[in-house]
């Protein structure tokens, strides 16, 4: 579809999403919950599907990073070393007049350009001035201060005193288990520890779907280098794989792009900081980030714990401290480029066809199988058998309900690349038709080639 409505696209994508079991909104019969999702039968398979292809990309065709699946819940010792405890804030600000609550600095930004993160004594100067901000739910200009929160979600742990955490980042686990991986693997710098998992972050406000939620999942690498290596170049790298991942879920060159974060914004601890930003239906704004982190955390974390984490050179005896470059990539929002930059509407004749053009491997559904006629036994006993034949190999789906028309338009909507038909032919020379979800393109296809086919196609 042409993104000239923007809004228009974000609106048919979430109404989609919904209607065709991709993502629902959670809790609905209780009337919703704070902005958090479910992921429907087919926005699960999306989801693993997608999380398949980063492993596979970043952890099973390399030899230089492995993986890691570590807990929600860390030694709070774990956030007070990588200084989440104390700095892992956002600016809240009030509206006195209709109380609507927002992110201070994003507030300023969208009404000034200004961009005031981190600073609250210019945050509040500037919501004082008069209507320099005004409130975009109400039009009026009456904030309360700028206020710091923080963004940890607090729990608490039978048999521990003490406030506990939900993670906020993967990455924490990663850098805790640091040493035991060393021990117990073959691994020596460069190399890297990948994970896959849930975060939660107390954000102000969510918005947009699910591109910020509350509750989300990051796919994260921590890549460990000699603090001496001439890092740029590995830096150039590391941001081409992010974006050939991006355009690997289906998003367009053109809709990708850098932001460097400027020198002074940089955390203390980061040499370099660049977002790898996508053009969202509603703006173009950050997928991924790249940050070199120095030996910041393994600093942090060897203080704070006493344990040894240098890293000792099997090869040369050298001792030291890693340097660390941390690819992060959000995974709802992957599934959010996925969706927005798979739906196309296209006119057929006098209909217009809605189809979910994904890269065919992330597909949630791979081949759908139909017997021509629902009443005609000998139909749906052959398709039945072709089904029971793939779905070892393939996500597949079986179909015998309405007319074949409006089962492709029903596997178009969710995507599925190919529809396999079994009409009266078929029981004569055993051959299928394979109708292709893009081109609509039909193929008659022997059953005993349509393993191939498949494959192929
Ligand atoms: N360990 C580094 C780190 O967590 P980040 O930029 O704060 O960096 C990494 O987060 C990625 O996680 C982001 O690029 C984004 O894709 C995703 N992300 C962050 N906050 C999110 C939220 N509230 N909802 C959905 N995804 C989020």
């Amino acid at each position: 579809m042409a993104k000239n409505n923007e809004n228009e696209l974000m609106e048919k994508v979430v109404s989609l999403a919904k209607r065709r079991g991709f993502v629902y909104p959670s809790s609905e019969i209780y009337g919703g919950f704070a902005s958090a999702y479910t992921y429907g039968p087919y926005g699960t398979e999306l989801k693993n599907n997608i999380k398949g292809l980063w492993w596979k990309m970043f952890v099973q065709e390399r030899e230089d990073i492995v993986g890691l699946d570590g807990p929600i819940l860390l030694n709070p010792k774990v956030w007070e070393a990588s200084g989440h405890t104390k700095s892992f804030n956002d600016a809240l600000v009030d509206c006195k007049e209709c109380k609507a609550r927002f992110r201070a600095d994003q507030l300023i930004e969208d009404a000034t350009g200004k961009d005031l993160e981190g600073d609250i004594e210019a945050m509040n100067k500037e919501l004082t001035k008069k209507n320099a901000v005004n409130c975009p739910e109400c039009g009026k200009s009456n904030w309360t201060n700028a206020r710091y929160i923080t963004g940890m979600f607090k729990t608490e742990m039978n048999g521990f005193t003490g406030d506990v955490y939900l993670r906020p980042e993967t990455a924490g686990a990663i850098f805790v288990e640091y040493k035991q991986v060393l021990d117990s693997m073959r691994v020596r710098v460069p190399f890297g520890i990948a994970q896959i998992g849930k975060a939660f972050r107390n954000e102000i406000v969510t918005g947009n779907f699910i591109f910020r939620v509350r509750e989300f999942e990051q796919m994260e690498i921590e890549y460990f280098i000699h603090p001496k290596t001439k890092w740029e170049p590995l830096f150039e790298k590391w941001l081409k794989q992010q974006e050939s991942f991006a355009m690997a879920l289906g998003a367009k060159k053109k809709d990708l792009r850098r932001y460097e974060h400027p020198k002074k914004k940089l955390s203390h601890y980061s040499k370099k900081t660049v977002d790898l930003e996508y053009n969202f239906p509603f703006k173009f704004t950050e997928l991924f980030g790249l940050a070199h982190r120095s030996d910041f955390d393994l600093t942090s974390h060897q203080k704070a714990s006493g344990a040894d984490l240098s890293f000792k050179d099997p090869i040369t005896g050298e001792n030291y401290l890693p340097h660390v470059l941390e690819p992060t990539f959000g995974l709802d929002r992957s599934i959010l480029v996925a969706l927005s930059a798979a739906y196309t509407e296209e006119k057929v004749g006098d209909e217009t066809r809605t189809v979910m053009k994904f890269p065919k491997n992330l597909a949630p559904i791979k081949v759908a199988v139909f017997p021509l006629l629902k009443n005609k036994p000998k139909l749906v006993k052959k398709a039945r058998e072709i089904f029971d034949s793939l779905k070892s190999d393939y996500m597949c789906e079986f179909d015998d309900n309405g007319n074949i028309g409006k089962r492709y338009r029903r596997q178009d909507e969710i995507g599925t690349p190919l529809c396999v038909t079994v009409d009266f032919d078929t029981l004569d020379d055993d051959t299928v038709t394979v109708r292709d979800r893009d081109t609509m393109k039909q193929t008659r296809v022997k059953i005993k080639e349509l393993k191939d086919y498949i494959k192929k196609n």
